[in-house]
């Protein structure tokens, strides 16, 4: 199996993703609080303003208040693109608050080839006037507990979630990460995150979201886009996240030109 279409399988192809979305579940207060992003929490309204889902199925960030910051596998290439819409300012995506705006361009990673280079920068047609999710441009933050957030699956096979969803992972080093994923992981583009025994992850819709951290400041920092992983919150499987670090200079020229 070639590596996009190894990219496809653990990561939905974006049809299925969109027919799950369609599908969203209200919460009643007979239903026990789902598990987000599989094995999380429910987030607090304003509580990672930055946060964007996509209407292709995918999470983001306002890398600025113009530009969101997602997974490469979420777009089909670069140009000119009005077909995405992006909703920010709510953690309930059927709120009459959600701010939504329509993309203008797309830009994916140069290179990506569905191994590793997991970015893309979707330019909006208007500035939402939201906090931005600035990422992490040297290696000092690639360690510790990560938080992730998204309106993916709560569990393998789950469908779309109406709320965002929040969880905390830690650190996997890339040696223990190779032992899961052998040559599939490009360890200089990309850092893993999750528990050995399981329980805890990203799963499907989550993709293009961030992985991120407080800096020395106190500040949230994004140090990693939701990417791809064997299933979900598998024991032994971590989620595998893009290295943010890795590719910031690189993201910095190509927002530049959008
Ligand atoms: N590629 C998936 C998506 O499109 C995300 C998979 C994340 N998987 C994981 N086990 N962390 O939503």
């Amino acid at each position: 199996m070639n590596k996009l279409l190894r990219t496809f399988k653990r990561c939905a192809a974006a049809g299925a993703v969109i027919l799950a979305a369609i599908s969203l579940q209200p919460l009643s207060s007979a239903q026990a609080a789902p598990q987000p992003v599989v094995g999380g929490t429910r987030a607090a309204q304003g509580e990672f303003p930055w946060m964007v889902r996509l209407s292709m199925g995918c999470g983001g960030a306002l890398y600025t208040q113009q530009i969101v910051l997602t997974a490469a596998h979420c777009v089909s290439g670069s140009g000119n693109n009005t077909s995405i819409t992006a909703t920010a300012g709510v953690v309930d995506l059927q709120s009459a608050s959600a701010i939504k705006v329509k993309s203008t361009k797309v830009l994916q990673a140069p290179g990506y080839n569905g191994k590793g280079k997991d970015w893309a920068l979707i330019k909006l047609a208007r500035p939402i006037n939201l906090p931005t999710l600035p990422i992490a441009t040297t290696t000092a933050y690639n360690s510790g507990t990560f938080t992730v957030a998204g309106w993916g699956a709560a569990r393998e096979g789950g469908s779309q979630q109406r709320y965002l969803l929040k969880a905390q992972v830690p650190f996997v080093s890339d040696a223990s990460c190779q032992q899961s994923y052998g040559n599939d992981l490009v360890p200089g583009e990309e850092i893993c995150a999750g528990y050995a025994q399981g329980g805890v992850d990203t799963c499907q819709g989550d993709s293009g979201g961030p992985m991120f951290r407080k800096d020395n400041a106190g500040a949230w920092i994004q140090v990693g886009i939701v990417s791809w992983g064997e299933g979900c919150a598998r024991p032994g499987y971590p989620g595998v996240y893009t290295e943010v670090s890795t590719f910031a200079a690189a993201i910095k020229s190509a927002a530049a030109t959008l």
